[in-house]
């Protein structure tokens, strides 16, 4: 039998409260956030999340991030640190989230049996509407199918997801559009940044008042004893096109292979039916927003390659790079 295709909501008092009770009853919600669009099931219901995992189809081995509405669920989730505090205190609620001890309550297939756990506090003013009415810590990876890009819109959530889910809260594009900085904090004195996003590096370093670690080939062996998450290397956020990446695109190149797409950071000077870019002016938080929308535009395009831009400078350039290698990573 053919399964009913999921249904968006509107973001209305009567739909909330219809959808806070299905998240309460094991069911899957997809739900907007600032950053892309979430997966989302009852953090503390084994059952429920389980479903997350078969319906993107990712591997079981790859933990979940839990969403908090206030600070009050730290301690029932996770053994917070003063540092994790501190960042907590300065950019909650936003696109930063913590890997800290995880407490018992918080089920394994959460943390794909890891001993620590991942949790943020969303700013998205729909999803925290949501997070209270459902009165429940909420575990969500982005809403996509495993590996393909994330979804910065509803109606990504329903090309990618919509035959295997039944409901999607409609919450407008995703502001941000990056998913979040993730830090690592189970040593309060050792932080690693595990995923670059929004809030950098220099910003969390500023906070701490301590040097910020990254991930290093070393960090492999961590992954495969079981520490570290295998989502933080591997091939993600692909397009099916091939993608190729360059220090310096040319629109002349562009002009002369029509069948090659050519993504810009600014707008060029010379125009084609294969040139795009991610703003005009070339600002790089735009250029953040748009990022994932305009990789799924130019993969159901029928290019035969993709050519990026890296973006030049620091800070945002660093997320926004780090999201062009994992689509051009074969
Ligand atoms: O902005 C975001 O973070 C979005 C929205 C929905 O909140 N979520 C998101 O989730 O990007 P996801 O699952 O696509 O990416 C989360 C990554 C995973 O790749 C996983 O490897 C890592 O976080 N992660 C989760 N728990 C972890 C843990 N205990 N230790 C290390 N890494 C962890
Ligand atoms: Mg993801």
């Amino acid at each position: 039998m053919k399964k009913r295709a999921a249904r968006i909501f509107q973001p209305t008092p009567r739909n909330l409260a219809y959808l806070a009770a299905r998240l309460r009853a094991g069911e899957l919600v997809a739900v907007p956030t600032e950053t892309v669009y979430g997966l989302a099931a009852n953090a503390m219901d084994e059952h429920a999340c389980r479903k997350i995992f078969r319906a993107k189809g990712r591997p079981s081995s790859d933990p979940l991030i839990v969403h908090i509405r206030s600070l009050a669920q730290l301690p029932l989730l996770c053994e917070p640190n003063p540092a994790a505090l501190r960042l907590a205190k300065k950019f909650w609620p936003g696109p930063l989230t913590l890997v800290l001890p995880k407490k018992v309550a918080v089920p394994d297939v959460v943390s794909a049996g890891r001993p620590s756990v991942a949790i943020r506090m969303p700013h998205h003013p729909v999803f925290r509407k949501l997070l209270r009415l459902a009165n429940l810590p909420l575990a969500a990876p982005s809403a996509n199918r495993f590996g393909y890009v994330s979804p910065t819109t509803s109606e990504h959530v329903r090309l990618g997801l919509g035959t295997r889910i039944s409901y999607i809260l409609e919450g407008g594009a995703c502001s941000l559009g990056l998913e979040s900085t993730i830090v690592d904090l189970r040593d309060p004195r050792r932080p690693r940044l595990l995923r670059p996003g929004i809030v950098t590096q220099a910003e969390i370093e500023a906070v701490l008042q301590l040097r910020v670690g990254r991930l290093k080939r070393s960090t492999r062996a961590e992954i495969q004893n079981g520490q570290l998450a295998p989502g933080l290397l591997k091939r993600h956020y692909s397009p099916n096109t091939p993608v190729s990446l360059h220090s310096r695109l040319r629109t002349t190149r562009a002009l002369a292979t029509p069948r090659e797409a050519f993504l810009f950071t600014a707008r060029p000077t010379a125009a084609a039916d294969n040139i795009f870019w991610l703003d005009a002016q070339g600002h790089l938080s735009k250029a953040a927003r748009r990022l994932f929308a305009m990789l799924r535009q130019l993969d159901r395009a029928g290019f035969n390659c993709i050519h990026v831009e890296l973006v030049r400078g620091g800070g945002l350039a660093d997320a926004i790079n780090d999201r062009l290698r994992r689509a051009a990573a074969r």
